[in-house]
């Protein structure tokens, strides 16, 4: 089995950590990713200032697995400047959850610490070599390396085998690198295991598990496209601004010529309470969302070409792997020419 520093400092089964997709990486998926062996991951980032709801997204996941997940946040430099608007947040996450991860923000010691005290693991997603090399001296567990083809916000710069050799070669070997951006088949997860890394991070396949809660038609629309459809814009900067995005072309074209300023209304899991969403709007179109869809972000990373079907994040997590374990115990036959 493809057993590395990662699966063992977190307990999992296979090297596959999905990616926290904020509004739709809810008990339910991230429950199913855990139960099929990989690290499954909240996305709190809507719910992040609301303790008491990112408390029942978390027991609600304790309660449908036995296994290892996590929690993520965006403490995004942007539109939070006060980090105490979190800490309750991420303190009960800490003590819940088995790892707890940031995006957005340069490396934070005090974040880390927190999560520490509270007896979780803790990570971070990074953009570049220096902000690795933040995250490790802030203590953080491991440090996923983004390269520009990932779906959704982008922090990364630079491609995916850029980015990851060089935080590799930044930080100390002692701490497990995943490998983010583009990932959506075996071959890919191999590639980024032989390189080095130690795991990977998933996202735009595991919008189309049956588990995800995504509107069907941004899931239709990611089974017809291709890398090639992807485009890395501020477009839907609306809430988040400054923050580069990749999603299909489509959704730009179709956002830039919706006349009026609200494309519809939706609301967040497990509440009751409808809201407005506005053109260009920074948020995930979930089952629920109303309006015109083709105009909301359909977040989407080069990995989209591997989307060709809804199924269980459980068959995508054997899918990958397996496909990967099968390509690396090949490689030396490909090499000397079989
Ligand atoms: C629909 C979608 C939503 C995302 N939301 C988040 C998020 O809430 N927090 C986060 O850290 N990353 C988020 N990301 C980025 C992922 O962490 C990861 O870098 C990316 O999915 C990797 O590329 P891939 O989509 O090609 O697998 C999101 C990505 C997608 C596709």
């Amino acid at each position: 089995l493809l057993k590395t520093k990662f699966t063992d400092l977190v307990g999992c089964e296979f090297p596959i950590q999905q990616a926290g997709i904020g509004g739709i990486a809810t008990p339910s998926l991230a429950s199913a990713v855990a139960n099929a062996g990989a690290l499954g991951m909240l996305g709190l980032g809507g719910i992040q200032d609301d303790p008491q709801w990112v408390e029942r997204w978390l027991v609600e996941t304790k309660n449908l697995t036995k296994k290892k997940f996590g929690a993520n946040f965006i403490p995004a430099e942007t539109f939070l400047t006060d980090l105490s608007v979190i800490r309750d947040s991420v303190e009960l996450a800490s003590k819940i959850a088995n790892v707890v991860e940031f995006f957005y923000r340069k490396p934070d010691p005090s974040l880390v610490e927190l999560v520490h005290k509270g007896g979780a693991l803790a990570s971070w997603q990074v953009g570049s070599k220096e902000e690795s090399i933040a995250a490790a001296d802030a203590g953080c567990d491991f440090i996923i390396a983004q390269g520009v083809e990932a779906g959704g916000h982008v922090r990364g710069r630079v491609g995916l085998v850029t980015i990851l050799s060089e935080v590799l070669d930044s930080v100390s070997s002692t701490i497990p690198v995943l490998a983010a951006g583009g990932i959506g088949s075996g071959r890919a997860m191999a590639a980024a295991l032989s390189a080095g890394a130690s795991g990977v991070r998933v996202g735009t396949r595991f919008v189309a598990a049956e588990e995800c809660p995504a509107h069907p038609d941004y899931v239709k629309a990611l089974i017809e496209s291709k890398a090639e459809d992807t485009v890395l814009t501020e477009t839907f900067s609306y809430g988040w601004p400054n923050a580069p995005h990749r999603v299909l072309r489509s959704c730009v074209e179709a956002a830039q010529s919706f006349k009026g300023d609200v494309v519809g209304r939706t609301k967040a899991y497990g509440s009751e309470e409808w809201y407005a969403v506005q053109r260009f709007e920074s948020l995930a179109i979930a089952k629920e969302t109303e309006g015109a869809i083709a105009a909301m972000p359909h977040w989407a990373g080069e990995s989209v070409s591997y989307v060709r079907r809804v199924q269980p994040a459980a068959d995508i997590v054997k899918e990958l792997s397996s496909e990967a374990e099968m390509i690396l115990n090949n490689t030396h036959l490909r090499s000397s020419g079989y």
